[in-house]
C-alpha cells in the first residue's frame, strides 16, 4: 500500500526538479555565425568553450539567454542590421569581447558579466545610447571605448574595480563616472569641452599606476580606439608626485 505512493511522490519530485532546473548544455568549438540557422545552434548553450564570431551577418537580434560561461571570446563585428546583442545571464568570459562597427546596434546587454579575462572593445557602434555592464568588476587587459556618438555621459561600467593594462575611453563625454575603487595601469580619457582635463586629471590620476593621458574637445579624428592622441593632449605621470616628494626629502636630509 505504501510503496506505490512513495514512488509516485518521488516521480512527482523528479518531474518538478527537471521542470525547474535550467537546461545545462555544454558546447565546444569555434562558432562562425553567418546567418540565423548558425545562430540557432548556439542558443541552447549554457556554456561555450571556443570562439564565437558574429561578423558580416544580416542578423537583427543576437540573444543568448542561456549562456552563463564563455571559455573563449566573442567578436561581433560589422553587422549592418544588428539592433540587439544580449547575453543577460553570462557571468564569466575568459577571453576578449569585441563589439565594433555595428551601425544599428542600440542594445548591448551583458547584465550579469562580472569577470572578463582579456579585453573589452566597443568601437564604432554609433546607435548605442546605454550599453549595459552593471556588474563587471574585473578586466584582465584593456578597456577600449570609442565612436559611440550617442553616449554623452559615460557611466556604464559602475562596478569596475580593476583593469590590468589600459582603460582608453574616448567620446564627447560631458561626464565620466567611474567606480571610486577602480585601479588601472594606464588611462586615456577623451571628453567634450564641457569636461576639461583639469577636472579629469584631478579626479582620476589617483586611480592609475602609471600614466594618465587626457584630451578635451574631442572631435571625430581623435576618436579612433587606441590611436595616438594629438598635440595638446595632457600626460600625467602618476608617480611624479612621489618622485618629487622623495627628491625633496633627500635634499632635506642632505642638509
Ligand atoms: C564599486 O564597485 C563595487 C564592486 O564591484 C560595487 O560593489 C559598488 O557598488 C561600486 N560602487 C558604485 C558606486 O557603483
Amino acid at each position: 500500500m505504501q510503496l506505490p505512493s512513495v514512488s509516485l511522490l518521488l516521480l512527482a519530485a523528479a518531474l518538478s526538479v527537471s521542470a525547474r532546473a535550467p537546461e545545462k548544455q555544454k558546447c565546444e568549438g569555434n562558432f562562425n555565425i553567418k546567418n540565423d540557422d548558425d545562430f540557432a545552434k548556439i542558443v541552447p548553450c549554457s556554456e561555450i568553450k571556443g570562439k564565437v564570431f558574429i561578423d558580416h551577418t544580416k542578423l537583427t537580434e543576437a540573444d543568448l539567454p542561456n549562456l552563463q560561461t564563455l571559455d573563449g571570446c566573442i567578436k561581433v563585428i560589422s553587422n549592418a542590421e544588428l539592433e540587439t546583442l544580449a547575453l543577460p545571464r553570462i557571468t564569466t568570459i575568459t577571453g576578449v569581447v569585441e563589439i565594433s562597427n555595428n551601425p544599428q546596434l542600440s542594445t548591448i546587454d551583458f547584465n550579469g558579466l562580472q569577470v572578463l579575462g582579456k579585453s573589452l572593445t566597443l568601437t564604432a557602434n554609433p546607435s548605442v545610447s546605454s550599453p549595459n555592464f552593471p556588474e563587471l568588476s574585473s578586466v584582465g587587459e584593456n578597456v577600449l571605448v570609442a565612436g559611440e556618438t550617442k553616449v554623452t555621459n559615460f557611466n556604464y561600467l559602475p562596478a569596475l574595480q580593476s583593469v590590468g593594462k589600459t582603460m582608453d575611453i574616448r567620446g564627447s563625454f560631458d561626464t565620466i563616472s567611474l567606480n571610486s575603487t577602480l585601479k588601472a595601469k594606464n588611462m586615456v580619457l577623451v571628453s567634450s569641452s564641457k569636461l576639461g582635463c583639469a577636472e579629469i586629471t584631478k579626479n582620476w590620476t589617483p586611480m592609475v599606476e602609471d600614466k594618465l593621458k587626457c584630451f578635451e574637445k574631442a572631435d571625430k579624428a581623435h576618436l579612433t580606439a587606441g590611436s595616438k592622441l594629438p598635440n595638446g593632449a595632457i600626460t600625467v605621470q602618476a608617480s611624479t608626485g612621489v618622485i618629487a616628494a622623495s627628491v625633496m626629502l633627500i635634499a632635506y636630509l642632505a642638509l
